[in-house]
């Protein structure tokens, strides 16, 4: 493992305020970067050779500086940032980055003849990035090439679920955090199959397993053994011991302290962060601290028009889009009117589309 020993954490959180200690560095990531790029390019040759791949863009090639994350995004929500709850964000923020619900690579793979519903999405939802889960390279390359001929913006690879489904069974989401490799793979199989930007969503660690080291060891093995440059920070740890997907959001306690750390010790990288983050305040708070950009995952969703109505014009500058509530739900109500049914066997009904708040 890469020892970072230079570098400290205040293990109490405020915040967003200066939690780090800024001690003398002494190394950085960049310099173990420099150290291992050939080593790491041959990594990725093997991998192509292996999976056919396209085309491998490493970081020198892809401009690390060039990436820039949305100041803004919605989280990824399993049954909640669905087409019908993204049509209507969209309806309210022009700006906003919207995330699918995780998609299984499987799915996508095993669901060839039916893919539009699981990947089609209006035009009016751009930028939108497509999350998918898995643990099979093959699976992984397939997907997102089925992916590609959709338009997404981007695609993430989830390193944060634990959902005994997922993680447990399914052995992927937060426990593919244990394997910083395998990931770097993955990755790399995911950016050698499509032409957008791909970044990782995980934790700051699982179980036993939740120093800033570890951390740390698992960023510098991804970014140094795939094209990813942007890593998005649920800061806080999962618990693998059997509580629910819901209590894995409430009960390990937020470590923004990790999230500004990996800010100063990955120069070369860009980190959203998410995690409790719960109206337009807070999040330009985040951005004034230096965050590249910010995730919303339950407030944008449980209090969706107090949290998305103000983006445009609080975190772009941008002009409000004007609407009041009514002329949204007008603007849904077309929506709405129009995919009733289409789904077949009477879905979308309208409890499907009205359970958007
Ligand atoms: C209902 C629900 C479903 C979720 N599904 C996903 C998912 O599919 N993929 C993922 O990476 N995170 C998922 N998450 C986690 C969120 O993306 C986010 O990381 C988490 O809610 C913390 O952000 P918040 O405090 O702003 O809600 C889900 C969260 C909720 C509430």
């Amino acid at each position: 493992m890469v020892k970072f020993s230079g570098y400290s954490l205040i293990s109490s959180f405020t915040p967003f305020h200066s939690v780090i200690l800024k001690k003398q560095r002494r190394f950085s990531a960049l310099d173990l970067y420099s150290n291992n790029s050939t080593k790491s390019r041959r990594t990725l040759s093997v991998f192509a050779n292996k999976h056919q791949l396209r085309n491998i863009k490493t970081h020198t090639e892809m401009g690390v500086e060039q990436y820039r994350p949305p100041l803004f995004s919605v989280a990824p929500m399993m049954d909640w940032t669905d087409n019908h709850y993204r049509t209507v964000a969209r309806i309210i923020s022009k700006h906003a980055w919207l995330y699918t619900e995780m998609l299984a690579a499987e799915t996508i793979v095993h669901q060839q003849g039916d893919l539009d519903r699981f990947l089609a999405f209006s035009p009016e939802q751009h930028p939108i990035v497509l999350q998918i889960g898995g643990n099979n390279l093959d699976n992984i390359a397939k997907a997102t090439r089925l992916a590609n001929s959709y338009g997404y913006d981007e695609i993430n690879l989830n390193c944060g679920c634990p959902s005994p489904r997922v993680a447990g069974h399914g052995c992927f989401g937060v426990r593919l955090m244990l394997d910083p490799k395998f990931v770097g793979e993955a990755m790399s199989v995911i950016a050698a199959n499509t032409d957008v930007p791909v970044s990782v969503k995980c934790r700051i660690g699982l179980d036993d397993h939740d120093s800033y080291n570890e951390l740390c060891d698992f960023i510098y093995k991804v970014s140094s053994l795939s094209p990813t440059k942007h890593f998005i920070i649920h800061s806080r740890k999962a618990l693998l011991n059997g509580i629910s997907p819901a209590d894995n959001r409430r009960i390990p306690p937020l470590k923004y302290e990790y999230y500004y750390a990996l800010l100063r010790d990955f120069p070369d990288l860009r980190f959203t962060i998410n995690g409790g983050i719960n109206c337009v305040d807070e999040v330009n708070a985040a951005l004034r601290e230096g965050a590249h950009g910010v995730m919303v995952g339950r407030a944008a969703y449980n209090n969706l028009w107090n949290t998305l109505a103000h983006v445009d014009t609080a975190i772009y500058g941008a002009p409000s889009s004007g609407l009041t509530r009514r002329q949204v739900l007008e603007q849904y109500q077309v929506y709405g009117d129009a995919v009733l049914g289409t789904y077949g066997n009477g879905r979308p009904n309208i409890r499907d589309l009205i359970k958007v708040h």
